[in-house]
Parts: C-alpha cells; sequence; structure tokens
C-alpha cells in the first residue's frame, strides 16, 4: 500500500517534486505507523509531522501560483482547502478511535487516491504552466 513517486507524476519544478517526494515518505510513516499497530501517541506524532508538511506545502505551492498571476488558483486553492478540511475530519477520528480498520482504509483513500489524482492532474497542470516562466 506504500505510496510511490514515479516519474509519471513529475510536475517539472523541481521544488515542488522534492517536497511531493518528502510528502510520500510521510503518508508512508503514517500507514506503517497504523499498520504496525503503534499506539495512539505514536500514530499521533506521525500524524501531525505530516500535516505540518502538508500546510509547508500547500503554501508554497499556492505562492508560486499568486507569484506567477495562474488562472486556476481559486479552483487550485479551493480543492487544497477540501482536503485539509478532509484531512483535519481524518485527524479527529484517528484521535478519538486510533488506528482502526476504517481508519485505515479513509488514510489510504484520502491520503494515496486524493495525492496520486491531485498531482497527476491538478499538479502537473500548474507544471507545465509554470515551465518557461520560472
Ligand atoms: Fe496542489
Amino acid at each position: 500500500m506504500a505510496l510511490q513517486w514515479t516519474e509519471s507524476l513529475a510536475t517539472g519544478v523541481a521544488d515542488i517534486d522534492n517536497q511531493h517526494k518528502e510528502l510520500f515518505k510521510r503518508i508512508n510513516s503514517l500507514f506503517d505507523a497504523c499498520q504496525q499497530g503503534k499506539g495512539k501517541s505514536e500514530v499521533m506524532n506521525v500524524l501531525k509531522f505530516l500535516e505540518d508538511y502538508i500546510e509547508t506545502h500547500f503554501s508554497a505551492e499556492e505562492n508560486l501560483q499568486k507569484g506567477h498571476s495562474y488562472p486556476d488558483y481559486p479552483a487550485h486553492k479551493a480543492m487544497h482547502e477540501q482536503f485539509k478540511k478532509e484531512f483535519y475530519e481524518f485527524k479527529r477520528s484517528l484521535e478519538q478511535k486510533g488506528a482502526t480498520l476504517s481508519t485505515v482504509i479513509t488514510t489510504n483513500r484520502l491520503l494515496s487516491s486524493w495525492w496520486t489524482e491531485h498531482i497527476g492532474k491538478v499538479d502537473k497542470a500548474l507544471g507545465a504552466f509554470l515551465k518557461g516562466k520560472m
């Protein structure tokens, strides 16, 4: 179930690609903590480690978009906001219930599917726009 970064996910913007790779590492750490049945406090630590990085990464992408007057910035930002909303709901349920089967399934959908899809479509479109501007 581990997320793997491949060239097909490259946006062509080195900073963004490096951040995506780091993000995948942190998501995989969370998968591992959940699957190995680590205690709640350890799972929450790993989740916090991921959360900090998500915030940093979204801000970096959004600043790039604003800095280059990216026309799809409002839609792209809205997707980040929607993700954050779901992520914080997921965090609450993890806090309450710990790493149950259902949280593991949500982790997979929310973290693997969302990121792969978002990077593959939305971030790549951003990369194509930024190419030549940077
Ligand atoms: Fe994005």
